[in-house]
């Protein structure tokens, strides 16, 4: 196991949303739970003008409102002692000298050596920026302590916007100290789909094509766009989830048995995946990728994805797509998996589902009631868990048939103040563990076959809205289904 370095946690971004409902809280979290390293401080940059004690007293509110741990004040006390704020603004060159010199005062008082860890928890926009200033302003250089970057998603706006910016900050920062943050991959049951697959004699002989039926992941959100408008009307749910979150959990379920337990063994199965991935002609994306907005609820007080604050009244942007592909190799040929993602819709979950093929000998039809198929139904959130469906005898007279659920519910078992994703990858950030980081070309291969899509889209014109707050999104995403006689498994 790696050692977690002294190190100090420059944040940009220190006035902001995830700042204050995930990378704050997990810094409390980690503490209470003794894993920070002695050495260590936050120094959080926004562009605001507050006093030390309003920054610190706003992200007190933060964490009684969105720690898993609750608030106790003399921890608190020794958790934000070691934080800072720091006003500049990160598009202004020469306030980089002043934030350098104040960073090594902090240094000196905290023994960090020089190892600095910057979190760029901003819009897209300004990654290259900041880090182009880093740079300049000579502060992060390694001759004097290890400096590592973390990246928050979206990289990129699309592959060529992407290949620009990977080139803008490896001109600074080698791969190996290039965290790119896909939330999902620190979501426990994400890793364990590894352990389910590879540590079972049950499932790896069959987890291929003469076996599996199709896969079907859903990340299904019961919340509007909120106040992310400004993000969102420019992303859409294909480059929100699609593109990163949803491919990531697909590569997972799909890759080959990496050849060692190691962090570049497992990068190079997964992303021999999406380098597998079919990329689709427009006329393929138009027959296998459905689109959707929603709607107003009016009696519900719920308002159309239109009206929302800071989206257009006229507005293309996507809040949901199902889709079908196909990855091209010898496991999974003819194997189609099928993706769904939305917002305002009638459940709030995350799971795959892994429907086996109904091999069974043919005289089992004279049994009565209901032969379904198998399925593996891996949840990922708010459950979190595992839940295998076979058939059985139904008990009494006769050769009934009646399909039953083995299940393990794992935040269940340990409850639900597990650690959140955020917690685990700032320590792997710290430790320098990049298994759960997406590397360059995984982030390359998902553009390339999300851009198709977006390409296709461009050329024809959405009949939005065409989904009600509350269903299942469009009609479209069930036929999608329907036409290979399938359907979408709805209980999240
Ligand atoms: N929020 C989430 O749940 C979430 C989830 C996953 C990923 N992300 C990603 O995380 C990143 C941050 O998202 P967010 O929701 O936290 O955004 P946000 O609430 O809009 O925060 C942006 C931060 O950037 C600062 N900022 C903007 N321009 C600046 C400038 N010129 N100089 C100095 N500071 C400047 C803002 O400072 P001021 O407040 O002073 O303007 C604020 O601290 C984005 O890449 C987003 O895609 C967010």
């Amino acid at each position: 196991m790696n050692k977690i370095e002294a190190n100090a946690f420059v944040l940009f971004g220190g006035t902001g949303d995830l700042t204050k409902r995930k990378l704050i809280p997990a810094i409390y979290n980690l503490y209470i739970d003794n894993l920070l390293p002695e050495n260590f401080f936050v120094a959080s940059v926004g562009r605001r003008e507050k006093t030390e004690d309003e920054y610190k007293k706003e992200l007190e509110d933060a964490i009684k409102k969105y720690s898993r741990n609750s608030f106790e004040q003399k921890k608190w006390d020794k958790v934000s002692s070691r934080i800072y704020y720091y006003k500049l603004d990160f598009a202004v060159e020469d306030g980089y000298r002043d934030f350098d010199s104040y960073l090594k005062s902090l240094e000196s008082i905290h023994e960090t050596q020089g190892n600095r860890l910057f979190y760029l928890a901003v819009g897209p926009e300004h990654f290259a920026t900041i880090v182009e200033n880093l740079h300049k302003n000579s502060m992060t250089k390694q001759s004097t302590g290890k400096k590592s970057v973390i990246i928050e998603k979206p990289f990129g706006k699309d592959l060529e916007s992407a290949i620009r910016l990977n080139e803008e900050i490896t001109k600074v920062f080698d791969e190996e100290n290039i965290f790119r943050i896909d939330h999902y991959l620190g979501k426990e049951m994400l890793q364990n789909i590894m352990v389910i697959r590879f540590a079972n004699a049950v499932f790896e002989p069959i987890w291929n094509s003469s076996h599996i039926d199709h896969v079907q992941i859903t990340s299904s959100e019961q919340m509007g766009v909120g106040d992310r408008a400004g993000y969102y009307e420019k992303a859409g749910a294909l480059k929100d989830m699609v593109q990163n979150h949803l491919l990531q959990f697909l590569s997972l379920i799909a890759m080959e048995p990496p050849k060692k337990i190691s962090t570049e063994s497992i990068r190079d199965a997964k992303v021999k995946v999406l380098k597998d991935l079919q990329i689709y002609s427009n006329e393929q994306v138009y027959e296998n990728v459905v689109r959707g907005q929603y709607g107003a609820d009016n009696e519900a007080n719920i308002k159309a994805y239109r009206d929302e604050d800071r989206t257009d009244d006229n507005s293309e942007t996507e809040t949901f797509v199902a889709l079908k592909l196909n990855v091209d190799n010898k496991r999974w040929k003819g194997v189609p998996f099928y993706i769904r993602t939305g917002k305002r819709l009638k459940y709030k979950g995350v799971q795959a589902v892994i429907e086996f093929k109904p091999n069974y000998p043919s005289n089992y039809n004279e049994y009565s009631g209901n032969i379904e198929p198998n399925q593996l139904i891996i949840r990922i959130q708010p459950q979190e868990g595992v839940n295998f469906r076979f058939n059985a005898k139904k008990p009494g007279e006769g050769n009934d048939i009646l399909p039953v659920n083995m299940d393990f519910c794992q935040n269940c078992e340990i409850g639900y103040n597990s650690q959140e994703a955020y917690e685990r990858l700032l320590l792997d950030a710290m430790k320098g563990d990049k298994t759960l980081f997406t590397r360059w070309d995984e982030v390359m291969y998902s553009w390339k076959f999300v851009d198709a899509i977006s390409n296709a889209w461009r050329k024809e014109k959405p009949d939005f809205p065409n989904y009600n707050p509350h269903s299942f999104g469009p009609d479209a995403a069930n036929h999608l289904m329907e036409r290979d006689k399938r359907e979408w498994v709805n209980e999240l």
